[in-house]
């Protein structure tokens, strides 16, 4: 999370014989802030009242602007990751009177007991660190794929369902789809870098996506599924058409679009890159949240969604951003679906994917359906999950070698 920035004015004893700050002068700055964030919240001693010392293993420092004696120096501070035994924490210094960038620090701690071993963060250092973690969704499985553990929900029996989740978000979006149709197995994944599943810091792509889900129907024993992808989540779908179209028997896009990013939204995606070193992950849930859920949202809504997005790890938010910028352009696949089932569902009120590019892709796709939810927005399946189960019910009731009817 982004703790509350603290303040102070450079002194003269901090700076160098010249009147500088120089390298080892910020390092003390930062590690004055760190300290400075402790007294202002749970209190110098906090560390040492849960019985660890939180040792720096890291830090790498970038310089860009001078500081001088007598100017106010405000840091935001983030805790970018959570591990077992270990946290990064990134520190953001700004002169106060003209917010010029004076420099950044990444560090990394390990909490040590009073021997010097590494012990796990305390729950209580977890939740002063990281207090918003996902909901645990039970059935939750986790299964390692590709060298990460990814989370699964999985549930009922019968054909399977694949439902693959937008960005950044986690397979809580789809809470009302788990288990919601008698004579199909739902699977639920947390896409690598999202949710409950690990977060390395390298190895995004839509390709990796693809191949994680193939790996997850592996391990649980599913051949073929109808694959749903959200947004990003369609995206992935497409790649995982263009390398596993075997393992699909049918296809449903929600909220999602076909083409690649254009020039201008590649280049949004390396403005949020920035935003999220900077900020962590609550400062793009505060920039999403407006433009993913028709008005007026409920409150509990808003919450749940925002909730979900400030807890996605900073490597997979900044994964999924770098996916998304390179991945292809996909309107050329397809007419190629043809054969295919397929359904296209979208919010009315979408502004992210609008209709018009749902129209576009159920045009292009030979027989596919189109259907538009009303009063939803980007996240249809959450915002009106009983007019989207229901469009989604009434598709897999017209597959071929339907599952039999429950009870
Ligand atoms: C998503 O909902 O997955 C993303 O907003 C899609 C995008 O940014 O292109």
């Amino acid at each position: 999370m982004t703790h509350a920035p603290v303040s102070f004015t450079v002194f003269p004893g901090d700076c160098d014989a010249f009147g500088h700050l120089n390298q080892a002068a910020f390092l003390a700055l930062f590690e004055r802030a760190r300290w400075q964030m402790l007294a202002e919240g749970p209190g110098m001693d906090f560390f040492e009242r849960e019985g660890v010392w939180p040792a720096v293993r890291r830090t790498v420092i970038d310089y860009h602007a001078s500081a001088l004696p007598g100017q106010a120096l405000r840091f935001q501070q983030v805790v970018t990751r959570l591990g077992r035994t270990s946290f990064t924490m990134r520190q953001v210094a700004r002169r106060t009177s003209d917010e010029a960038l004076v420099a950044t620090a990444e560090s990394v701690f390990v909490c040590l007991d009073r021997v010097g071993s590494a012990v796990p963060v305390p729950p209580a250092v977890a939740a002063f660190l990281l207090p918003i973690l996902p909901p645990v969704v039970a059935p939750q499985r986790r299964i390692a794929v590709h060298g990460v553990e990814l989370a699964l929900d999985d549930r009922g029996g019968g054909p399977a369902l694949l439902f693959v989740h937008g960005y950044p978000l986690d397979g809580t979006l789809w809470r009302h789809q788990a288990g919601a149709f008698p004579g199909w197995r739902t699977l639920i994944p947390d896409l690598r870098g999202l949710g409950r599943s690990d977060a390395p810091d390298l190895g995004y792509s839509m390709a990796t996506y693809a191949d994680d889900l193939v790996g997850l129907l592996d391990a649980v024993g599913v051949d073929d599924v109808v694959l749903a992808g959200l947004s990003m989540g369609g995206y992935i779908a497409f790649e995982f058409l263009r390398r596993h179209r075997p393992r699909v028997r049918g296809l449903v896009l929600v909220d999602t679009r076909a083409p690649a990013d254009s020039a201008e939204g590649r280049k949004g995606r390396e403005t949020a890159m920035a935003d999220v070193r900077e900020g962590g992950a609550p400062l793009i849930a505060d920039q999403m949240l407006p433009r993913l859920l028709a008005p007026p949202a409920p409150e509990s809504l808003r919450d749940e969604v925002r909730t979900m997005m400030a807890a996605a790890p900073v490597p997979g938010i900044l994964g999924a951003l770098a996916a998304m910028r390179d991945r292809p352009d996909s309107t050329g696949l397809l007419p190629s679906l043809s054969g295919l089932p397929t359904l296209i569902i979208v919010g009315a009120e979408d502004r992210l994917t609008p209709p018009k590019d749902a129209e576009a892709m159920a045009k292009a796709i030979p027989g596919a359906r189109l259907a538009v939810i009303p009063n939803a927005g980007h996240l249809s399946p959450l915002e009106q999950p009983e007019a989207f189960n229901r469009q989604l019910a009434s598709f897999l009731g017209r597959l071929e070698n339907p599952p039999p009817p429950a009870g």
